[in-house]
């Protein structure tokens, strides 16, 4: 785990950085280690390089190798560079049982990658991923910070399409539910759907 890139917190960054570790009580800045190593990540195009870990772990006067172990432990902290999109797709098994499978085809077949690649333009990047806490909406990905889900392998063709013609796809459920409403309609709650749609007539 050794690179040479030189990192150090930007002055709009550098200022959140100090927010964060306001929060916490004289001796336990350490508890700050996992938002600055977001801000850290996110300055430098979506990984951390191990000066940036370095850097955190000063700036929080920890030893490295405690921030190591927070950064290899979670998956949300790439420590190799990534694609401007990176696709992570749930294998878990919920989204197992719902297709999962169909969806990495269609990403391997749109993005002509597997999984641990990055596109030749950079552009994407395929990883895989463990519970991504969306099982209600499943099969689902993250792509970036936004979620995509209720998936089949034509939703998530037309997703990446999408953001490969530098467009921005409809995020949350692809189906026709609202959010994680049941897919058949309300089964419970239904005075409430009445009442909403006493409001809808007396307006
Ligand atoms: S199993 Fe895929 S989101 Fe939980």
């Amino acid at each position: 785990m050794t690179d040479k890139i030189e990192f150090a917190f930007n002055a709009e960054n550098a200022k959140a950085a100090k927010k964060h570790i306001e929060k916490y009580p004289d001796g336990w800045q350490a508890s700050a280690v996992m938002p600055l190593l977001d801000l850290a990540q996110r300055q430098n195009e979506g990984w951390l390089p191990q000066s940036a870990m370095d850097y955190v772990a000063d700036m929080l006067s920890m030893p490295p190798i405690r921030v190591y172990e927070v950064a290899t432990f979670y998956t949300m902290y790439n420590l190799k560079p990534v694609g401007k999109h990176h696709v992570q797709v749930c294998t878990n098994l919920p989204c197992w049982l719902r297709g999962s499978d169909s969806i990495v085809g269609a990403c391997e077949k749109a993005l002509g990658i597997q999984f641990g690649e990055t596109s030749v333009d950079g552009q994407f990047t395929l990883s895989e991923m463990e519970c991504l806490g969306a099982c209600v909406n499943a099969p689902m990905m993250q792509i970036n910070d936004d979620f995509y889900e209720d998936l089949d392998s034509d939703s998530t063709e037309k997703v990446l399409e999408e953001l490969k013609a530098g467009r921005t796809p409809k995020t949350g459920s692809q189906g026709i539910r609202h959010t994680c409403e049941p897919a058949g309609g309300l089964t419970c709650l239904m005075h409430q759907a009445d009442l909403k749609a006493e409001k809808a007539g007396d307006a």
